[in-house]
């Protein structure tokens, strides 16, 4: 290996919460990842990075941005902090790696691509579930071209979104939060990844129906594409049934779980339930990392219909439905989860490539995201 294969990408991470719990597998596996730095407000979570990655520990993110020794920034804070950390980021120089979604407004994400584009910096998304083996294999077979054309796409999931511990904001809708703006963004990706073509149109529903938690925790879709394909997008956050179910209990991390569901906690008040969620996360009392992965993340299935076959993504490959019979198209458990993310960040930064799930990529799964909610709100068809 020459010293560009060698090159190790010094992070600095903005945000050490349950986004940053779940990429910490990926960070301190991953030999192209050195944790160098982090800010967060909670002091504990601080005190544990230092101790952990004899990193840098700021209160802010200015200081964490003023960090020469930081060449990427990771921006993994609450939504309503990404667009003015990522240009604060971009202005120091450094490269960029935000959670989805990119931000709460089109103006929000067109700030931050336009940040990047002025730095000279490159800016990766995600992560996000069309970065999932699975589904990157499933869109090369629909890109061979040997099943035919993309027809339509049936993406399903039932989770205990909703009833999970949660910030103020996140019940509130105005704010960011329910299941639109924090997991459509998944679902979104993984079709437009897989059909490859723009989508024009949205018809949506959205379900709030428990009045303690008053935003979306439910919602149906229809988007129809540019080349004539369309995608079906259903989803359900109350935590009743849990479509990992049909996984073989393999949850979204690709872990094995157990086949039930969790007895949703009840708090007292908002302020309760804030730190009860900073408890389990990292740094907290009660803080457990995650487990090792069996196989692949996933979003729950993902079924897609072509000419001459459907394809379902499962955490251990493809299933290619043809002729009358199925077979598995396998992928081997991952060695580093979400190792995804950190190939297309690496080469942006080493090799100067375009990611796939860039400012404008992003940019088009928000607008999708919000033409979701006006459809909903004015019970008609959105043209994007
Ligand atoms: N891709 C995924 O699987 C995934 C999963 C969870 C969350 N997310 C995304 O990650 C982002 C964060 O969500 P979360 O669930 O991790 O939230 P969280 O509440 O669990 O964590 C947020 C962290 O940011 C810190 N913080 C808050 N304000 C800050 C500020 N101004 N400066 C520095 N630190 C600050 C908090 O102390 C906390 O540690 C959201 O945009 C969310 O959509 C992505």
């Amino acid at each position: 290996m020459n010293d560009v294969e060698n090159r190790t990408l010094k992070l600095g991470v903005i945000g050490l919460g349950r986004a940053f719990s779940l990429m910490l597998p990926t960070f301190a596996g991953d030999s192209r990842i050195s944790l160098v730095a982090a800010a967060d407000t909670r002091e504990a979570a601080r005190r544990r990075f230092a101790a952990d990655f004899s990193g840098k520990a700021y209160a802010t993110a200015g200081e964490l941005c003023a960090d020469p020794h930081v060449e990427v920034v990771y921006v993994a804070t609450p939504h309503q902090f990404h667009a003015q950390q990522a240009v604060l980021a971009a202005r120091q120089g450094k490269h960029l790696l935000i959670e989805k979604p990119l931000a709460l407004t089109l103006d929000d994400c067109a700030a931050i691509v336009a940040a990047a584009r002025t730095a000279g910096v490159h800016l990766v998304v995600g992560h996000s579930h069309s970065f999932d083996a699975p589904v990157q294999r499933l869109r090369a077979l629909v890109q061979s071209g040997a099943f035919g054309a993309v027809r339509m796409i049936n993406a399903i999931n039932y989770t205990d979104y909703l009833s999970r511990p949660r910030r103020p904001e996140e019940l509130d809708t105005a704010k960011g939060g329910g299941a639109v703006y924090n997991q459509a963004a998944h679902q979104v990706d993984v079709v437009r990844f897989i059909a490859g073509e723009q989508v024009t149109g949205v018809r949506a529903m959205t379900g709030a129906w428990d009045k303690a938690r008053p935003t979306e925790g439910a919602y149906a879709a229809l988007l129809t594409f540019s080349g004539g394909a369309f995608a079906s997008l259903s989803y359900n956050g109350f935590g009743h049934f849990d479509s990992d179910e049909w996984q073989n209990w393999v949850g979204e991390l690709g872990q094995q779980k157990p086949p039930q569901g969790t007895p949703r906690q009840r708090f007292a008040s908002a302020a309760e339930e804030t730190a009860f969620k900073n408890a389990r996360n990292y740094g907290g009392d009660n803080y457990k990392q995650a487990a090792a992965p069996v196989a692949h993340n996933h979003f729950g299935t993902v079924l897609v219909s072509c000419d001459r076959a459907d394809l379902r993504a499962m955490p251990n490959g493809v299933m290619i439905y043809e002729n009358g019979s199925g077979r598995l198209d396998a992928l081997p458990p991952p060695a580093v989860p979400r190792s995804e993310v950190i190939d297309e960040l690496y080469r942006a930064v080493v090799f100067g490539e375009k990611p796939l799930h860039d400012g404008a990529w992003a940019m088009g799964t928000m607008n999708v995201i919000i033409a979701m909610l006006r459809s909903a709100r004015e019970s008609r068809d959105v043209a994007i």
